[in-house]
């Protein structure tokens, strides 16, 4: 299935990672019954209805739909593809990739590690030139942005001197040869044949660390007033910008449930020299997916604080909505007279800010509070949309209690009743994904399996995938699947194949289980086969089940070739008399199949 591994050594690695053990460094669980549940990680909820069953080695959630077995677990909670998620566990479990031996991956690691060693070089380099004699104006920038000297080397700030290639010339003499300097960022290509020269010149510079320590990259910001302002490293082989936070490092050290995200380097250095060491930064871009799943696996709430101009109230939009998505808990702390937290925590002091941080605003009373200044409430036709709009904020709020609590304050403010706020509130709300007790479904109760659509060909498509499910429960079931069904009887292709796989390990006593049939399906299904095994394919008696299965595909053909021959025979000048006579007895035979069913 997968061109990386063999079937049998991912099996071994799923095995050898339990997942109770797995998912239990990301969420608390409790146990009810046989199974486990916790607060689903993938979207965010206030009660829980992420299950995990560690006879079956699944996790499932009611309510936001996601399952599989370990393995696509740390694909959703670490942002890892299959592979990826793969060795991640292998790793955990210390089983040896027969991969990590080739040629080609160990050129890889050994030049990662070279880029690791020579931005070790680079950054001793750059602070040994802040402590230079020579170089009194980068020092006494620091001190004019009031960055104390214990605060600089904690950060392991330095200096990039105003000179052409002071540092390719230092590195080369380490030893390390142009290639490598070239992809380690640093140095850039001239464009005369052979000239090299330090991309940073004349900056403050900030070592960038990875969150276990590792020093991946640099910014350096400029101490004159040129442009630009900043610079970064580049994406290299152990740089990404994308998924990695300044000063996460620190901040995950922190021992706080909540983690304060600011948009600059000297906003985070500034908030840590005061103490407050709960910060971090991203690097120059937009926040990520990766970066939110970084966070929230080091918080229990995120704050952003970002600049309160208009680029930062955007970017805390979107920042709010992506790290909501994702189940993290966050709020908004803004600061006053559009200052950033550097300029606020140096003028007011780490208590005004601590204050600051108390009063961050949630989700819905952010949104609410830009909606306010967005629109003129003082116009009735202004009051009436800035309430529609409330109103539907108000419905997505899942939470009973903060739900009315804002109503309160909305009835306040606006003199309208309670009661009205809420029956508009309700108007707008779906109903509730909530949890179905799924006990003892009786085989002849099939027909109601759940459905996302109605037609009766989604219908079909169901029970065939229970049928794969159950099989990998109960693999003695296929005794009276064989003689009745083949893989072609399948209406769904995926499914088709799914099926050979299946029937052609039971038909050789290979055996399946169900963690194995969600490896099986693979990317786009596991979330539905995790489903159906959870709960739809909780029969009494599995071989009655499979058969009302069985017998509910044969209908389902039989009706399709029932449509189609009437359909040619309404369109019969086209057929010869003898094929009108052929499709005429079979139509007879199908309603006699039919009728015996
Ligand atoms: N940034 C960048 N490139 C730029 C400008 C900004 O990568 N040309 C990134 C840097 O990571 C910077 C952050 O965006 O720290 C925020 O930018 P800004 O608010 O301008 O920086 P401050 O940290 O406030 O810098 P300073 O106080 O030194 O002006
Ligand atoms: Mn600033």
């Amino acid at each position: 299935m997968h061109k990386h591994y063999s079937e049998e050594l991912i099996e071994d690695i799923r095995i050898s990672n339990d997942i109770l053990a797995v998912v239990g460094e990301y969420v608390r669980l409790e146990r009810k019954g046989k199974n486990y549940f916790g607060l689903c990680p993938f979207h965010n909820e206030k009660t829980p209805s992420f299950c995990v069953d560690p006879g079956k080695q699944l996790y499932y959630c009611f309510g936001c739909g996601k399952g599989g077995s370990v393995i696509q677990f740390i694909m959703e909670a670490e942002n890892f593809d299959y592979i990826e998620a793969v060795k991640f566990l292998a790793e955990r479990a210390r089983i040896p990739l027969p991969e990590g031996d080739s040629e080609e991956e160990k050129t890889i690691a050994r030049k990662k590690q070279d880029l690791l060693k020579i931005n070790i070089e680079a950054a001793r380099f750059f602070y040994e030139q802040l402590m230079d004699l020579k170089n009194s104006q980068a020092r006494e920038y620091l001190n004019r942005r009031k960055i104390s000297p214990n605060i600089a080397r904690k950060f392991g700030i330095g200096y990039s001197p105003e000179e052409w290639d002071i540092l390719y010339r230092y590195l080369r003499k380490k030893g390390y040869d142009d290639d490598i300097l070239l992809e380690s960022g640093l140095v850039i290509k001239g464009k005369n044949n052979g000239s090299f020269f330090d991309r940073f010149r004349g900056r403050i510079i900030f070592p960038i660390f990875d969150v276990r320590g590792n020093l991946i990259g640099f910014g350096g910001r400029i101490i004159n007033d040129g442009s630009p302002k900043y610079m970064n490293s580049p994406e290299t082989l152990v740089y990404n910008k994308r998924k990695n936070l300044y000063a996460l490092n620190f901040a995950k050290n922190s021992k706080e449930k909540r983690i304060i995200i600011v948009e600059g380097y000297m906003d985070v250095i500034s908030l840590h020299q005061y103490g407050i060491i709960n910060t971090v930064a991203s690097l120059g871009t937009a926040l990520t997916e990766s970066q939110g799943k970084l966070l929230k696996k080091y918080a229990e709430e995120i704050i952003i604080s970002y600049d309160a101009d208009s680029a930062g109230q955007a970017a805390t939009m979107r920042g709010l909505d992506l790290l909501n998505d994702i189940g993290c808990n966050v709020k908004v702390l803004i600061i006053p007279n559009g200052k950033d937290p550097d300029e606020f925590i140096k003028k007011n002091g780490p208590e005004a800010f601590k204050k600051l941080l108390e009063e961050s605003l949630s989700l819905v009373e952010y949104k609410i509070r830009i909606l306010k200044k967005d629109i003129d409430t003082n116009t009735t036709d202004g009051k009436i949309s800035f309430l529609n709009k409330a109103v539907e904020l108000l419905s997505k709020v899942d939470n009973n209690m903060e739900r009315e609590m804002y109503i309160k304050k909305i009835s306040k403010e606006y003199e309208i009743s309670e009661e009205s706020i809420y029956a508009e509130v309700l108007k707008r709300v779906k109903p509730a994904k909530g949890f179905r007790t799924v006990s003892n479904i009786e085989a002849n109760k099939l027909k109601n399996v759940r459905k996302k659509g109605n037609s009766e060909f989604e219908k079909v498509i169901e029970c065939e995938r229970i049928l794969l499910s159950v099989l990998s429960i109960d693999n003695s079931v296929y005794r009276v699947v064989k003689d009745r069904l083949n893989p072609e009887d399948f209406e769904d292709e995926k499914d088709k194949e799914i099926a050979k796989e299946v029937f052609s390990r039971l038909e050789n006593n290979r055996g399946i289980v169900p963690a194995e049939l969600i490896n099986l399906v693979g990317d786009g299904l596991s979330d539905i086969f995790a489903r159906l095994i959870q709960g739809e394919c909780n029969f009494d008696d599995n071989n009655k089940a499979v058969m009302d299965i069985i017998r509910r595909m044969e209908m389902y053909r039989l009706d399709k070739r029932e449509k189609e021959i009437l359909e040619l025979l309404s369109t019969s000048q086209n057929h010869s008399q003898e094929d009108v006579e052929k499709l005429k007895l079979e139509l007879k035979s199908i309603l006699l199949k039919k009728k015996s069913k």
